[in-house]
């Protein structure tokens, strides 16, 4: 979607340096450095079990590196000086239980609560606002207090997205958003993201399976296998049959198709 290139002038959001990470005993990441610009739509790919959802730990701050470091707007993750300015939207985020009976409206309000307002139990006129902002973002206001149990995946997708806009995040991870997102709705959610990007000024990493999707929508993809084993610009992927290659996966077909071979990343990664 993005013709940008990432741009090496723009503002740090992002910097990750000799990061290692090591999770019951076992090396999940090995080493791994990579820096993010502010506007960069970033696709993560790369086998189950690979480290992405670690590497989004790390980058929250809910997982403490052994070797490296990381840096959030130039400072460690989860300190004072970037709440609320990192949104996450974990990997099935949507699998609410279903026994819980709140509106659209409502789940997104849980994205801006916070120290602040918790204790007092309501909200400022502006953190109301944001709420009505972040819903109008992601294409919901009209049904913003319908029961999320009514909602269909697409949607679901798009009620969390806002709550994690709702705090106003410069910096958005969505862990495996377009799961249980039928065609349609992911071309209209991969659009919100293009668009919260150009238009809004956010920085986006995405971890998807769907590498169809990612190679649609983001400009930059860092592929992770034990180490990084592509950094670079969409467009500039080694061939998608070199990739599989990689993972020792057979060439499917001729026509190579990105749909076939991504699900085999997916199966054969799940070994
Ligand atoms: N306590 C733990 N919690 C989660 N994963 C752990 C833990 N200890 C070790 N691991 C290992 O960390 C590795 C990386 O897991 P991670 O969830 O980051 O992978 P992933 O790339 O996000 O996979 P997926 O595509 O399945 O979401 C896995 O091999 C997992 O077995
Ligand atoms: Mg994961």
């Amino acid at each position: 979607m993005s013709e940008e290139s990432s741009g090496e002038t723009g503002e740090l959001i992002l910097s990750v340096r000799n990061l290692s990470i090591t999770r019951s005993g076992e090396d999940v990441l090995e080493d791994i450095s990579i820096d993010i610009r502010r506007g960069e739509f970033v696709g993560l790919v790369g086998p189950n079990g690979s480290g992405k959802t670690t590497l989004i730990l790390a980058i929250l701050g809910l997982l403490k590196p052994q070797k490296g470091d990381v840096l959030v707007f130039g400072h460690e993750p989860a300190s004072r000086k970037n709440l609320g300015m990192v949104g996450w939207v974990p990997q099935a985020a949507t699998q609410l239980p279903n026994n819980i009976h709140i509106t659209v409206r409502e789940l997104i309000k849980l994205g801006s609560l916070n120290q602040d307002n918790y204790l007092w139990g309501f909200l400022s006129q502006e953190k109301m606002e944001r709420i009505e902002t972040a819903l109008e973002m992601v294409g919901l206001t009209d049904i913003g207090d319908v029961d999320v149990s009514r909602l269909s995946g697409g949607q679901l997708q798009r009620a969390v997205i806002g709550r994690a806009l709702a705090s106003e995040s410069e910096f958005i991870l969505l862990d495996e958003p377009l799961v249980g997102v039928d065609r349609a709705s992911r071309n209209s959610l991969l659009k919100l993201l293009d668009d919260l990007c150009h238009n809004h000024g956010k920085t986006i990493v995405m971890v998807s399976h769907d590498l169809a999707a990612v190679t649609q929508a983001t400009h930059r993809i860092v592929y992770l296998e034990g180490g990084i084993q592509y950094d670079g610009p969409t467009e500039g992927l080694p061939d998608l049959s070199a990739l599989a290659n990689l993972r020792g996966i057979e060439n499917v077909h001729s026509e190579n198709s990105l749909l076939k071979i991504s699900r085999n990343l997916v199966e054969k990664g799940g070994e």
